[in-house]
């Protein structure tokens, strides 16, 4: 029921990548022309990123990794609110069936997806909140950090990016966690 999937542009469906009892799940935004090409979750430019900032938390590939949507907006554009709501069942599933310890979530349009959060990603980053299955079965940490596609474009918030980075690997690594 997507209606992205009707706008000509995509191609395909892009789901996750990632093995499914992996610790932590990545949501991003959406997926761009080589993630349609490819029918996987981060493998352009933004994702060689991602893969880079995880690495550099030793998460390499204990990680899933998912979008707010499942297909390529036409000319990469953000999602709408609407669209988001039509997969998040589905990432919602996700989440559940993989049972992570932490979630990341990358920029705003997922911040605001997963937890109904409007402020901009500069107030967002860094701050600890809680993601929970309607039936409170579930409860998992989450932390919103900056998307790659935006620390390539502004290499000023790399810095911010990694401090996110490093509580979002102190929190994972800590015994008694969470
Ligand atoms: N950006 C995203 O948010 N997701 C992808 O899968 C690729 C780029």
């Amino acid at each position: 029921g997507c209606p992205i999937r009707f706008e000509g542009a995509a191609s395909r469906a892009v789901f996750s990548r990632g093995p499914a009892d992996a610790p932590v799940v990545v949501i991003g935004e959406a997926p761009g022309a080589e993630e349609d090409r490819a029918g996987r979750p981060f493998v352009g430019k933004a994702g060689r990123m991602l893969d880079r900032m995880l690495e550099a938390i030793g998460l390499n590939d204990r990680v899933f990794i998912t979008n707010t949507v499942f297909w390529r907006p036409p000319g990469n554009r953000t999602p709408t609110p609407e669209e988001q709501l039509v997969c998040k069942p589905f990432v919602e599933q996700a989440i559940r069936l993989v049972r992570p310890t932490m979630l990341l979530l990358v920029g705003a349009p997922a911040t605001r997806c997963l937890l109904d959060q409007t402020e901009g990603i500069n107030r967002l980053h860094g701050r600890w909140f809680e993601w929970r299955t309607a039936d409170g079965d579930l409860e998992v940490p989450a932390l919103p950090t900056f998307h790659p596609a935006f620390l390539m474009r502004t290499p000023s918030a790399k810095a911010m990016a990694w401090a996110d980075l490093k509580l979002f690997a102190e929190r994972l690594n800590r015994p008694s966690r969470p």
